[in-house]
């Protein structure tokens, strides 16, 4: 065999596997039909290759598993909480920490903490949690991203970017004061998991910070974030993503996390603050809505987890394999001539439902019928990201038409090979020869909130 570039491979080895149920198209169909066409509503046992999503199915290492029998269940002042702490610090840079039992946890309560009722809070693109926790503060979302984030084909090295100009208009027209902070997600998960520069960051801080307003990280996948730096940015080659992320968290004031994603474990989260005061009162809050300030609703064994699951996230050659194995099922469905979102981002890649069924109109869901299809076909489980997690505007009661309709598949860290990669693009390019076949889906149960996740749909 000749090799037309230098191979590679993960930077690690499996110890402990898991077996794979596979099953038959006629029994997909059935659970499908009883899961209401919605992938969130099928049991995890049914699936073949579960791509619903990158949080919480991570593999932990033996390093971590080792750090678990380590946990300091104490009420109060864990020593797992202590080296968690340090850790932020040493990662992110902030100064006080409050755990929490995983990202949206934090964002409850650092929305409460800064958002008073008739506030505008900007941000680089919604995400579902974040939005609903500002929206029940009492805040309004406004989106102040650059456009190219909203058109999945083109080519732009940083389509995560807040545009300035956006933001500076959003400050004249309502003032100041009414703008509660700015979230900058890193990597924008509904954008195609793309990322920010640190010249923009920078220049967001610099225009937050002159008219007095907070800049918020989203820390959930910045260190995936740290990564595309590290290669697209003039400057950044020789840095290490430790460094990187590093000088990327500076520009901010605060962070939520999610630490189910870049964290590299099934649970967990927190808050990160600089300031006194917001601290004062998050640890407050804390105590109401999580646990106490020690431990926010997390076993000693998960904050331990998550301190050692930061020291191997960081690492470089980690980050490259998690990274280029994404990459890696983007490229074949691109060359495939399959539409995707592109550049391919870091954590999924997304399918354009809208090129894909073009002959599908929006209202019938066309993203959420391809996830449905997608499974039928081949077991493989994906994420509706399009108009029904969009949801309705808050005071219209109108649905959102958001300009991407995608299928996210999600990448798991450390717990697929390429192999499993390859069987996934195989039927999605089957799937997409056969395309002019599909059918879209009406909406038969709607939830209040989040309502892509128990929302149920039949066939048109
Ligand atoms: N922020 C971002 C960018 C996220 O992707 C998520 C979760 C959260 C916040 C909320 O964190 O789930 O720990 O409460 N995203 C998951 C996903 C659900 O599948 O993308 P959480």
């Amino acid at each position: 065999m000749e090799f037309t570039r230098k191979p590679w491979a993960e930077p690690y080895k499996i110890k402990v596997v898991e077996p794979l149920k596979v099953t038959d198209r006629e029994y997909r169909e059935k659970c499908m039909q009883e899961a209401g066409y919605n992938t969130f509503l099928l049991r995890s046992e049914d699936v073949y290759i579960d791509l619903l999503t990158d949080s919480g199915t991570n593999a932990m290492s033996d390093y971590q598993w080792a750090g678990m029998m380590l946990g300091d269940e104490a009420y109060a002042g864990s020593k797992n909480f202590y080296y968690l702490e340090e850790n932020v610090q040493k990662y992110y840079g902030y100064k006080y920490l409050v755990p929490t039992h995983q990202g949206r946890g934090a964002e409850h309560m650092l929305s409460q903490a800064l958002i008073k009722p008739g506030m505008y809070v900007p941000g680089n693109m919604y995400f579902t949690t974040t939005r609903l926790h500002q929206e029940l503060a009492g805040g309004t979302f406004v989106d102040v991203i650059i456009d190219e984030a909203h058109d999945s084909a083109c080519d732009h090295p940083f389509k995560g970017n807040v545009d300035l100009n956006k933001f500076e208009n959003l400050i004249n027209k309502v003032g100041a004061d009414k703008v509660a902070y700015i979230t900058v997600g890193a990597t924008v998960n509904m954008a195609g998991g793309q990322p920010v520069s640190m010249a923009n960051i920078k220049a967001v801080s610099e225009l937050a910070h002159k008219n007095g307003i907070k800049v918020v990280l989203d820390a959930t996948r910045a260190m995936e974030n740290a990564y595309f730096i590290q290669q697209r940015e003039e400057g950044y080659q020789n840095k290490t993503m430790q460094e990187i992320l590093r000088e990327f968290a500076s520009y901010s004031d605060a962070a939520t996390m999610s630490g189910k994603k870049d964290l590299l474990v099934n649970i967990g989260g927190f808050v990160a603050v600089n300031d006194w005061d917001v601290f004062e009162e998050l640890r407050n809050m804390v105590v109401v809505y999580e646990g106490l300030h020690t431990y926010g609703g997390l076993a000693g064994r998960d904050m331990e987890a998550m301190a050692r699951g930061m020291e191997e996230a960081i690492q470089d050659d980690y980050m490259a394999s998690r990274i280029n194995q994404v990459a890696y099922l983007g490229n074949i469905l691109n060359d495939a001539g399959v539409p995707i979102v592109w550049p391919v981002g870091g954590h999924a890649v997304f399918l354009d439902a809208k090129r894909f069924y073009d002959h599908i109109p929006q209202e019938q869901y066309p993203a959420q019928a391809l996830a449905a299809d997608l499974y039928i076909a081949s077991g493989v489980r994906g994420m509706e990201r399009g108009i029904v997690s969009a949801g309705r505007n808050k005071e219209t009661g109108e649905e959102y038409k958001p300009k991407l309709e995608l299928v996210r598949l999600t990448i798991p860290r450390r717990v697929y090979t390429q192999s499993h990669l390859d069987v996934t693009a195989y039927n999605v390019i089957e799937l997409f020869k056969n395309r002019h076949q599909a059918k879209g889906l009406k909406m038969v149960y709607e939830p209040k909130y989040l309502r892509f996740f128990q929302a149920r749909f039949e066939r048109m």
